[in-house]
């Protein structure tokens, strides 16, 4: 990364507190980390509006430029939402459950700053989802990865049936969803499910180290990547048609006249994310 820009970046920010989430920000990476280690870093309700807040914050402050979400704790990146709260729904409150849930998650999918799942252990039913709605996931060798709901009765409910097809395929999903089955991060790094596979000192600086190179380049450009792949898994949305769109609007940006007088003059260039 260019060292003007990151020297740009004010590390004293006073951060948000969370009661379910520890989160720090250097060098423009904000790290929330899912912290119920007792309880497998399970998502109860206010791990959920912690997330939720945590991404507000992550989106809104011009400090933090990419995110990392964890698990605290050896053993678990997410365990999955909180069964001893979710075990008496009826239709309707688990109607409200899952589209809140879902709201949450796409919030992240969409988030406009790059956000990669750091998956250091059990990453299960809403936890599996939660790393999938992330923008890439990178697995220690301690990561295990399963939509286990149908053992208890029920199906994934935060886009589990629709994520896992869109990352491994519908044949392999199926399969996943249906027998509850949990694989190993070998296993999930060879059908895609994870970009790296590393041991777990090297997780967090694998993840910096990509975090690091996406966030030295243009951010408008880097946003409108999302909404194009976005646009891909969107119903009745042209993601051609997208994309003309924002390769127009990056056209617009000092950016990209930074960018391309940096290349012709052999130079570095210094994004503004102007
Ligand atoms: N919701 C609520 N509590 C959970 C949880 C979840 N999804 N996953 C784990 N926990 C709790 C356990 O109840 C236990 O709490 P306790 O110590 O108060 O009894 C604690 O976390 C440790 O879990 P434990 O089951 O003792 O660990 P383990 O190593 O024997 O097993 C798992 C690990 C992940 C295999 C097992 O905890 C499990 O199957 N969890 C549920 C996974 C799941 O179905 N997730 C999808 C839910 S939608």
């Amino acid at each position: 990364m260019n060292s003007s820009t990151l020297a740009e970046i004010d590390t004293t920010t006073e951060l948000m507190t969370f009661q379910t989430l520890l989160t720090s920000l250097e060098n423009g990476i904000f790290t929330i980390t899912v912290n119920r280690p007792d309880k497998l870093n399970a998502l109860n309700k206010a791990t959920l509006e912690d997330l939720s807040n945590a991404l507000a914050e992550a989106k809104s402050n011009n400090d933090i430029k990419g995110i990392i979400i964890t698990g605290s704790g050896e053993k678990a990146f997410v365990a999955g939402a909180d069964i001893s709260e979710f075990a008496q729904l009826d239709s309707k409150a688990g109607v409200a459950f899952a589209a809140k849930g879902q709201a949450i998650y796409k919030e992240i999918e969409n988030c406009p700053k790059p956000i990669i799942a750091a998956v250091n252990g059990f990453a299960l039913g809403g936890g599996c989802e939660l790393a999938m709605a992330c923008h890439m996931r990178i697995a220690s060798d301690k990561a295990k990865f399963g939509q286990p709901e149908v053992s208890l009765g029920l199906i994934p409910g935060y886009g589990g049936t629709q994520r896992l097809t869109q990352h491994i395929g519908r044949g392999r999903a199926t399969e996943l969803l249906m027998t509850g089955d949990i694989i190993n991060a070998s296993d999930a790094y060879r059908v895609g499910l994870c970009n790296y596979l590393v041991t777990p000192e090297e997780l967090i600086p694998k993840c910096t180290e990509i975090l690091t190179r996406i966030i030295s380049k243009a951010p408008f450009a880097v946003a409108e990547i999302v909404k194009c792949v976005d646009a891909h898994y969107t119903d009745g949305v042209d993601g051609f048609k997208v994309e003309v769109q924002s390769f127009g609007a990056c056209c617009d940006t000092d950016d990209f006249k930074e960018g391309s007088t940096a290349f012709l003059a052999k130079r570095k260039p210094v994004f503004t994310g102007k």
